[in-house]
């Protein structure tokens, strides 16, 4: 693993060692250690004059503390230079090896939205795949460094576009992300969140009726509003507000699956809809106010964490990689009707609160940070039309994509304290 302190355990306490799984002709296993090497970057401070001419051996030889096996080769790092306040990036002397596929396997996939934080998940592990892969983004929310380790890889191409506007490629699959995702960046501009919801996607329809490339959409439990049933499947046709703060992207959503659905009705396009829960894990923005990045961040700053409304409101949360595999599943199934893809777990907020507050003490304590004083948990009035409960019924994704979280939220936690904790450190966080 990049990060040799890290053991991952799912929850039966078996380690995990591999990501993916060969389900519907498709394999998608790939080593986490190479996977984590990509999101995971080692950050070295030259400390002192003695220091400033650190051979390129001692700092391979620092470097190798951090990657085991052989990704060292594969990871760029962060170096700070004190005496300059000056940071410099390594470029990859090469790239991570990606799996190779006779031309028959090897699928052109289109990924709109990938270099957001799902996105560039994805775009890793089909990478890694061996696919031949095209991120299609405006940079709105994304942001170029989350996949420039694949920058020059005759396997992918990166284009800036706004999916509002037609696009043409030629490609046997699109995974259609583009779409801010979190409250303050789709409350920025409410009439652009709806215009991408539904030019986006009909766009991105339209090129896969003339492609006949299969077609994904990730949807969101938010189509399910403040849910009157609980948990929730994916027969419960919502509770949503239509004119609220929430409506542009929880609307925006609904319509984009009623285009899909059209769609596949009128010109046999073959869609698959995912609905996903509440998602984290490293590359998540640190700022954009949703709930485990705001914790973390708090905590990582000695801060208070701060909880709006009582925190008896539960949520549940699933790993980066559990719902990358999810969506990989769905891509590769049989399966047309919506899907649920997140993890049952369910915690209070106020309880969830407690549980970053310890993993980050515990990642300092192993680093040998010193607190200056410990982040007290506290509670402030709640948004308006913020749902009350939140948890997904997986049944669906269980018995037709055999697919289940293995994830524990400690494990994925731990994974992104660091990440943050990395970021902070490198000054660019
Ligand atoms: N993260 C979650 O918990 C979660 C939950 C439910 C659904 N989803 C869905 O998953 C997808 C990805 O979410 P994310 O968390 O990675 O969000 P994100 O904001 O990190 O990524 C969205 C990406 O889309 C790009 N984008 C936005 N508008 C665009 C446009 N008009 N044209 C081109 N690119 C555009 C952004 O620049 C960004 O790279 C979204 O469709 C979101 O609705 C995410």
């Amino acid at each position: 693993m990049a990060d040799s302190r890290i053991k991952t355990l799912d929850k039966h306490g078996q380690e995990i060692t591999t990501v993916g799984f060969d389900r519907f002709g498709f394999d998608s296993e790939v080593p986490l250690e190479g996977l984590r090497a990509l999101y995971l970057r080692p950050h070295y401070v030259l400390k002192s004059d003695s220091q400033k001419s650190l051979r390129d051996d001692a700092e391979e030889e620092e470097h190798a503390k951090f990657a085991a096996g052989n990704n060292a080769l594969y990871q760029s790092k962060s170096i700070y230079h004190p005496d300059t306040n000056a940071i410099s990036y390594t470029t990859l002397t090469r790239f991570p090896p990606v799996k190779l596929l006779a031309p028959t396997q090897r699928k052109r996939i289109l990924v709109t939205g990938g270099a957001g934080f799902v996105g560039s998940h994805l775009v890793d592990r089909l990478m890694l795949l061996g696919h031949d892969v095209t991120v299609l983004d405006n940079f709105f929310t994304g942001s170029k460094t989350t996949v420039s380790h694949w920058i020059g890889h005759p396997n992918f191409e990166m284009v800036r576009h706004d999916v509002v506007e037609p696009f043409m490629i030629e490609c046997d699959q699109i995974y259609h992300l583009a779409c801010p995702a979190s409250p303050p960046h789709y409350q920025y501009n409410a009439v652009k969140t709806v215009k991408t919801s539904f030019l986006g996607t009909l766009n991105m329809l339209g090129l896969a009726k003339r492609t006949k490339a299969r077609f994904l959409i990730t949807s969101t439990s938010e189509v399910y509003g403040d849910p009157e049933v609980h948990p929730q499947n994916e027969d419960y046709w919502g509770h949503v507000n239509p004119i609220g703060p929430r409506a542009c992207y929880d609307e925006g959503k609904r319509v984009a699956e009623t285009l899909t659905y059209g769609y596949m009705r009128q010109d046999n396009v073959q869609v698959r809809v995912a609905r996903i829960f509440n998602t984290y894990g490293p590359r998540m923005n640190p700022f954009d106010g949703r709930v485990v990045s705001n914790f973390i961040m708090q905590a990582l700053r000695g801060e208070d964490l701060t909880v709006y409304g009582d925190g008896k409101q539960t949520r549940s949360f699933q790993y980066i990689h559990d719902l990358i595999d999810g969506l990989i599943c769905l891509m590769n199934s049989d399966e047309t009707r919506p899907v649920n893809i997140g993890n049952g777990d369910e915690f209070t907020i106020g309880e969830f609160a407690e549980l970053v507050r310890e993993i980050v003490e515990k990642v300092q304590d192993e680093d040998g940070v010193k607190r200056t004083r410990r982040s007290e948990v506290v509670y402030k009035p709640i948004p308006t039309d913020d749902p009350q409960k939140r948890r997904p019924d997986t049944t669906r994704a269980k018995e037709s994509l055999k697919w289940q979280p293995r994830w524990t939220v400690r494990m994925g936690l731990e994974e992104m304290v660091r990440y943050y904790k990395a970021k902070m450190a490198e000054g660019s966080i």
